[in-house]
């Protein structure tokens, strides 16, 4: 049994036969636009299969024509990134520290690989932001016991502070004054006063006028008569702000019975010698270099 299709008498378009309370659909046909995107994404997709990597097999897939793929890819990416690093490292490892310094593109390859370098072996004990800490000096002031110019720096990174390591470590240690007697509690006091008296550039007091004297006996060898220190021993200059133990009283009193010997890692055992150059550039350029 055939049906009579049913026309519309408004528009005059034949409906889809159905009827809902009495509402017609037209059965309009598609439009030809639409028809030809279906077709050109058919073809499309068609050709993508042959061309690129695309039916799962049971434990591989279709490769497509070309062999592509993403890892590959990354791989030819990753290989590139080497290859032109690997200039740059060559050049490094040639390069005099001073060259670098000079040279804006060695420069700045140097400075992002001392960043990082600086992030994954430095920052536990000189600060993530090379602020330092107690006993651990900041590297970002002009404030250095090893000295400050480039060539002080690489070599402190180096070879360490006072570690076994190296035998170019930095060695020069303060007495422990009062530990091995060389003063008493009293003369420590008074020359710890002295010290203050330097920082603050306060006037004098009989118990500084004491340690004064103490101080030119004992102290000015390493730190030199007016306090500023001296980068060949490693002594910190006394006559500022800047403290590595403290610069309360009681804490220069510690330093002065005991003395601290801090002791930093012989670099150049653990790391390759082009890290540490470009260790020491980013190091130097924090700001305090000299
Ligand atoms: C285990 C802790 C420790 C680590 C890690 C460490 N340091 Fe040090 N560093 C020290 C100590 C302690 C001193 C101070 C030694 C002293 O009293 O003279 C120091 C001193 C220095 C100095 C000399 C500062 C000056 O004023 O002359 C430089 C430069 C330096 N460190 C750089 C580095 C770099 C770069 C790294 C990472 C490769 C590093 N340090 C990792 C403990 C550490
Ligand atoms: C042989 C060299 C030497 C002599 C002598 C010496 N010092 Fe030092 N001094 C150092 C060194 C090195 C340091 C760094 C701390 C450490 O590692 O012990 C230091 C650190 C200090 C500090 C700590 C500074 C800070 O920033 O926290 C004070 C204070 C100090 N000395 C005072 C004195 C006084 C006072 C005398 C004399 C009684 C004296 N020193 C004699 C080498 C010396």
């Amino acid at each position: 049994m055939t049906e009579q299709p049913h026309v519309d008498e408004f528009t005059g378009v034949q409906t889809t036969g159905h009827e809902w309370d009495g509402i017609r659909e037209l059965d309009n046909p598609l439009p030809r636009w639409w028809q030809w995107i279906l077709w050109a994404t058919v073809v499309w997709s068609v050709g993508y299969w042959f061309v690129y990597p695309a039916w799962p097999l049971i434990s591989s897939h279709t490769k497509g024509f070309i062999g592509y793929s993403s890892r590959g890819e990354l791989r030819d990416d990753v290989a590139a990134a080497k290859a032109r690093q690997a200039g740059h490292l060559a050049k490094l490892a040639k390069a005099s520290l001073e060259q670098i310094r000079t040279d804006p593109e060695l420069l700045e390859f140097a400075l992002a690989g001392g960043r990082s370098a600086y992030n994954v072996n430095c920052s536990q004990c000189h600060g993530s932001g090379a602020q330092g800490f107690a006993g651990y000096p900041n590297l970002n002031d002009d404030e250095w016991l090893w000295g400050g110019r480039l060539e002080d720096i690489h070599q402190t990174i180096m070879h360490g502070v006072r570690n076994e390591d190296s035998e170019d470590a930095r060695v020069f240690a303060m007495p422990a004054f009062l530990k091995d007697e060389i003063l008493d509690a009293n003369q420590v006091e008074e020359v710890a006063t002295y010290v203050l008296h330097l920082s603050k550039q306060q006037g004098d007091s009989a118990a500084s006028a004491r340690g004064k004297a103490l101080f030119l006996e004992h102290c000015v060898a390493c730190h030199g008569d007016r306090g500023q220190g001296n980068a060949e021993f490693g002594a910190p200059s006394l006559n500022n702000d800047i403290w590595l133990y403290g610069g309360e009283k009681a804490e220069i009193v510690a330093t002065i019975a005991n003395s601290r010997g801090g002791v930093m890692p012989a670099w150049g055992r653990i790391l390759d010698a082009v890290t540490i150059k470009k260790l020491a550039i980013y190091v130097h350029s924090l700001g305090g270099g000299s």
